[in-house]
C-alpha cells in the first residue's frame, strides 16, 4: 500500500504525533479480527485526517466507507461542538465493533452510522451543507460519489478521495480496469474548473479537492 520508500514512511510516522492509545487498540483489534485490515487508514494517514479536520473545523462531515471506524474517529477530532459525522458502510458485519469503537473513543454522540450502498444512502441523508467529505469505499464508484455529493458540499468545502495513485499504477503502463477507472477519475477532476485540487503522495495517494 505504500508509495513512499518504507524507511521514509517510518520516518514520517516517527515525526508526527503518536497514535492515540484508543486508536492503537482499534488498529490492533482490526488486524486481529477483520479480513483485509490494511484498508484501515492507520497512524500517519489518521493524523493527517485529524489535522485537516482541525484546520477546517467542520460542522458536518460525510465519510463514505466506514470499515472499523478508524478514520471516522480521526475526522471527528476536528468537529465543532455541535458537529456531526455521517458515515456510510455497506457491511453490517462491522456494526457491533463500530458501536464499541465509537463508545470507547467518546464520539458515539457525534457519529451517525448508515448501513447500505453509498450511492443510495448519500441522497437520503438530510444534509446539504457538508464542510468535509472523505470518499474511501469501492473505488470503481469514486466518480459517482464525487458527482452525487457535489451539490451537498458548501462552497469552500473540501472533498478528500483516497487511493488515487493506486500503488503507482495510474502513472505507469498498466491498463487493467481498476487502474483505468482511477486514472479517468483523476483526469476528470484535474479538468473540473469548479474545484481546486492536488494529489498528496501519502500512502496510496490522497486527492484533496476544494469546491470554489
Ligand atoms: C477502505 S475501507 C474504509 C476504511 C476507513 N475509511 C478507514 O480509513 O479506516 C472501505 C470500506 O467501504 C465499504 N464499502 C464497499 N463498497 C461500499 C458501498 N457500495 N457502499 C458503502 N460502503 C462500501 C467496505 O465494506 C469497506 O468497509
Amino acid at each position: 500500500m505504500e508509495i513512499l520508500p518504507h524507511d521514509l514512511q517510518l520516518y514520517l510516522e516517527d515525526h508526527c504525533d503518536p497514535e492515540p492509545a484508543e486508536l492503537q487498540k482499534i488498529n490492533r483489534h482490526t488486524y486481529l479480527k477483520v479480513l483485509r485490515p490494511h484498508m484501515l487508514s492507520g497512524h500517519f494517514q489518521g493524523r493527517l485526517l485529524s489535522m485537516l479536520s482541525k484546520m477546517i473545523k467542520p460542522r458536518r462531515i460525510l465519510e463514505i466507507g466506514t470499515f472499523t471506524g478508524y478514520a471516522t474517529i480521526c475526522l471527528a477530532e476536528g468537529l465543532t461542538e455541535d458537529g456531526l459525522i455521517h458515515t456510510i458502510e455497506i457491511d453490517r458485519e462491522y456494526e457491533e465493533m463500530l458501536n464499541q469503537h465509537f463508545k470507547s473513543t467518546n464520539v458515539d454522540k457525534k457519529v451517525v452510522l448508515h448501513f447500505g450502498p453509498a450511492a443510495q444512502i448519500i441522497v437520503q441523508i438530510p444534509e446539504d451543507n457538508f464542510d468535509l467529505v472523505f470518499i474511501d469505499a469501492d473505488k470503481k464508484n469514486n466518480l459517482l460519489y464525487f458527482n452525487t455529493v457535489f451539490n451537498k458540499v458548501r462552497p469552500g468545502g473540501m472533498i478528500i478521495i483516497d487511493n488515487v495513485l493506486w500503488k503507482g499504477k495510474v502513472y505507469g503502463a498498466e491498463n487493467d480496469t481498476d487502474t483505468k477507472t482511477i486514472r479517468e477519475l483523476n483526469d476528470h477532476i484535474a479538468k473540473d474548473t469548479r474545484v481546486e485540487k492536488l494529489i498528496l503522495p501519502v500512502r496510496d495517494g490522497f486527492m484533496i479537492i476544494r469546491k470554489k
